[in-house]
């Protein structure tokens, strides 16, 4: 057992408070690299914000979980050496069972999600407070879900949207004992959030209703690319093939941020700036084939990206 304390790490439930307190949302990035893990201790310790690194289980399977655990260990020693001890957070993203959340824990997460909305409701109860039992033991914070994302979650894809009911989360709340609830009200995962003609908004009424059940509660946002179209027109330029590509308009997101959500999950807008920096280097420079002279380029924009997000989007600058 590897406690995440003794890795320099912190779980969630502090930053949180703060966050809704503050009016302002803590940026969760995922990651599988050390280009991307780089970039965002670096965009985080420039911007002086918490932040949460991100592990799906995809992530896990590609990167290795024990790999991963010491690039966070990494990221907390590299923070120091630039400069500024930023809270980082180890979070399993979506987190489909019991044996996966445990085994998190057992290597270094100080936070984990246990995503079961896909399930009927009782099931979802029963294996978020499974979870958090455990979890709880060692101080880990855990992140449920409640309402299903149109798109695709690694293998479980939906056609639509299920909003979160309202009247089911202050008993989902309840029940399970979660510190963070993530929410569907019509973010979505990937590029292609809304259909071409579709207008591009999420339901914040809804965010509102459950805001009012369950007043100061931590509340998560998936799916929250904004997809910015500079960069989809950059990577098509340079051979790509990205159509009708639409994303979350970064003003609602920074609505949503003021409320109470707290945590936003950004993923596809750092594969788009990634991409759109190696196929342009590798397309003005043919010739090269020293990965560190594209993934530089790539760690690079990536980075602006992020310090762009946490300083118009999330609100989560100086707030360490
Ligand atoms: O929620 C999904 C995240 O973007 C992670 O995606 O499962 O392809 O690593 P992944
Ligand atoms: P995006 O695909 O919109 O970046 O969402 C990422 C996410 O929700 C990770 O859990
Ligand atoms: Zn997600």
């Amino acid at each position: 057992m590897i406690s995440y304390k003794d890795l320099g790490l912190v779980n969630s439930r502090e930053l949180f408070a703060k966050a809704v307190k503050g009016g302002y949302a803590i940026p969760a990035f995922n990651f599988n690299n050390m280009e991307q893990m780089q970039a965002i201790i670096m965009a985080c310790v420039e911007t002086k914000s918490p932040v949460i690194l991100q592990v799906s289980s995809g992530a896990r399977k590609y990167a290795n979980q024990t790999i991963l655990r010491y690039m966070a260990q990494g990221a907390v020693e590299y923070a120091k050496e630039l400069g500024c001890n930023i809270p980082i957070v180890l979070h399993l993203d979506h987190g489909d069972s019991f044996e996966l959340c445990r085994s998190c824990i057992e290597y270094g997460f100080s936070s984990v999600m246990i995503d079961g909305s896909h399930l009927p409701y009782d099931e979802n109860v029963a294996l978020t407070k499974k979870v958090v039992e455990y979890a709880h033991k060692y101080d880990v914070t855990v992140e449920g879900e409640l309402g299903v994302l149109a798109g695709i979650e690694d293998e479980v894809s939906a056609e639509r949207h299920t909003y979160t009911r309202p009247e089911e989360v202050q008993d989902f709340v309840a029940k399970t004992g979660v510190d963070s609830l993530a929410i569907s009200v019509g973010t979505s995962h990937g590029a292609y959030k809304f259909k071409p003609g579709q207008k591009h908004e999420i339901r914040l009424d809804i965010l509102a209703e459950i805001e009012k059940r369950i007043p100061g509660f931590p509340i998560v946002l998936h799916g929250s690319s904004s997809v910015p179209q500079d960069i989809v027109a950059e990577i098509n330029h340079f051979g790509g093939n990205i159509k009708d590509s639409a994303g979350i308009p970064e003003d609602q997101l920074r609505l949503a941020a003021k409320s109470a959500v707290c945590k936003i999950n950004i993923d596809s807008d750092g594969r788009l700036a990634m991409t759109a920096a190696v196929r342009r280097v590798l397309c003005e420079h043919p010739e090269e084939f020293d990965p560190r002279k594209y993934l530089g380029p790539a760690r690079e924009k990536l980075k602006e990206l992020y310090k762009h997000k946490v300083v118009n989007v999330l609100g989560s600058d100086n707030k360490i």
